[in-house]
């Protein structure tokens, strides 16, 4: 299993370029599902859960190519001869996002079996709510050993357009039923849809391929179902998620960065929370340039759906404050079990406790490298940042968390001056 491993308490200095968004490429890559005709997308994220998501097309039948060698950015994918409708639990246990093929499949081949996912590190994650908007657009559900067994069941094999209002705001939830509804007869009105930017792209890609959708980028989102989706290009919307955590890894070590190819008005809450820490940013229109001076100051924080702070953005911002000068109260609220990385913070020196889903944390002037071990994906970001603030060596193992959500980031990070090494 590889390692990362740094030397912490050198500035970051240079620039950085971020990579299409993976929470946005997954659900736009089981768009293709949709049509029968190719689909052409560029700045596609080169990284685990991409790879894991053309696995499992690949396996119900999609063909997958690179027009450009060496460029796996750019990706073209035809599900003109689909084999299978199935999502074995092999795949979804690897990766949750698994389920976006639910909604695609069902509306395209009027059947679909997909793994009921288990828990997760983060929450319990349950689908429920996928499930309930897929029955109220028509479909028979079961779950049977395991698995989410879903059939349409009119004459046309079509779903029905319906109104559906989720019990809480899903992302991917909003993104299955979404995409379901594009080929339902009639018009389906999502309520409480999430406003996630990665949505908006998503229905951004679902428009050029001939869906009739408005409200985009609203929490009420209204598809009129056509009977045939067809071919588009797209490239996919720069990684909020990614920008972020290099703004942290600066806030956190101190130096200089121009984050490009990014999209600064999707990183509003996660700005505002930086300014207050004392980050400086200029910000153009697809450029962050971010610069601090000294130690940052402590903000009190709380996760909340778009456009509030992301809960993606939350254990990198806490390390950040573990660091910073004075205390900060840090609430989740989305998963209920996301402070994982707490206890490997305290073992580099960091003061927090947590108070059922409020992290307190006391800021200290020093962390010091120690082994600690990632836990999940962000967990595992917010480690390498703490490593990089922290005096000494530091070790951060089961690093595989990392490379499902980050492309080549120890290699941006040497890039920006790091002293970080993957150790196999
Ligand atoms: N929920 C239910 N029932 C459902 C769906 C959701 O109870 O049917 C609950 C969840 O348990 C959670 C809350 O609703 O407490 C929100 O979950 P959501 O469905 O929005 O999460 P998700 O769609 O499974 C996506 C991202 C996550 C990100 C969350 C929240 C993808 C592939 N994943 O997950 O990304 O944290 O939205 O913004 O888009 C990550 O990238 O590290 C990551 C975990």
């Amino acid at each position: 299993m590889d390692k990362l491993r740094m030397v912490g308490g050198t500035p970051l200095k240079g620039e950085v370029i971020i990579a299409g968004a993976k929470n946005a490429a997954l659900p736009i890559l089981c768009a293709c599902l949709l049509c029968d005709e190719p689909i052409t997308l560029r700045n596609v994220p080169d990284l685990q859960d991409v790879r894991t998501m053309l696995k499992l097309l690949q396996e119900i039948g999609v063909t997958v190519s690179f027009p450009d060698a060496d460029n796996r950015n750019h990706v073209v994918l035809n599900a003109a001869n689909i084999k299978s409708s199935e999502a074995t639990y092999e795949m979804v246990k690897t990766m949750r996002a698994s389920i976006l093929v639910l909604g695609p499949l069902l509306a395209r081949m009027h059947s679909a079996k997909v793994s009921l996912p288990g828990g997760c590190a983060i929450g319990a994650r349950p689908v429920d709510q996928h499930i309930k908007g897929l029955k109220a657009m028509g479909a028979d559900i079961k779950i049977k050993s395991g698995y989410i067994q879903a059939e349409t069941q009119s004459v046309t094999g079509r779903l029905q357009g319906a109104s559906i209002l989720t019990d809480m705001i899903t992302v991917t939830g909003t993104e299955n039923l979404l995409m379901a509804a594009t080929l339902a007869s009639g018009t389906t009105i999502l309520e409480n849809a999430a406003r996630e930017p990665e949505v908006g792209d998503l229905a951004e890609l679902l428009v050029k391929m001939g869906a009739k959708i408005t409200g985009i980028g609203s929490d009420r989102l209204v598809i009129e179902g056509v009977e045939k989706l067809h071919s588009a290009e797209h490239s996919v919307i720069a990684d909020r998620i990614e920008a972020g955590t290099f703004l942290c890894a600066v806030a956190a070590t101190g130096g200089e960065v121009l984050v490009k190819h990014c999209r600064p008005d999707t990183l509003d809450a996660v700005m505002v929370k930086l300014r207050e820490a004392g980050l400086e940013m200029e910000v153009g229109s697809d450029w962050i340039r971010a610069s601090m001076k000294g130690r940052p100051k402590a903000v009190n924080f709380r996760t909340s759906e778009y456009p509030a702070f992301p809960t993606d953005m939350q254990a990198q911002l806490m390390a950040v404050n573990a660091i910073a000068e004075g205390n900060s109260t840090i609430t989740e609220t989305i998963f209920e079990n996301r402070f994982m990385h707490v206890q490997e913070m305290n073992r580099l020196g960091a003061d927090i406790a947590i108070e059922g889903n409020t992290a307190i944390a006391q800021g200290v002037e020093k962390l010091s490298g120690a082994i600690v071990m990632a836990t999940d994906l962000r967990a595992s970001a917010s480690l390498v940042i703490a490593g990089l603030a922290a005096q000494g060596e530091t070790q951060v193992d089961r690093i595989y968390h990392l490379d499902r959500g980050y492309d080549r980031m120890e290699q941006k990070l040497t890039l920006l001056g790091a002293n970080i090494q993957r150790v196999k």
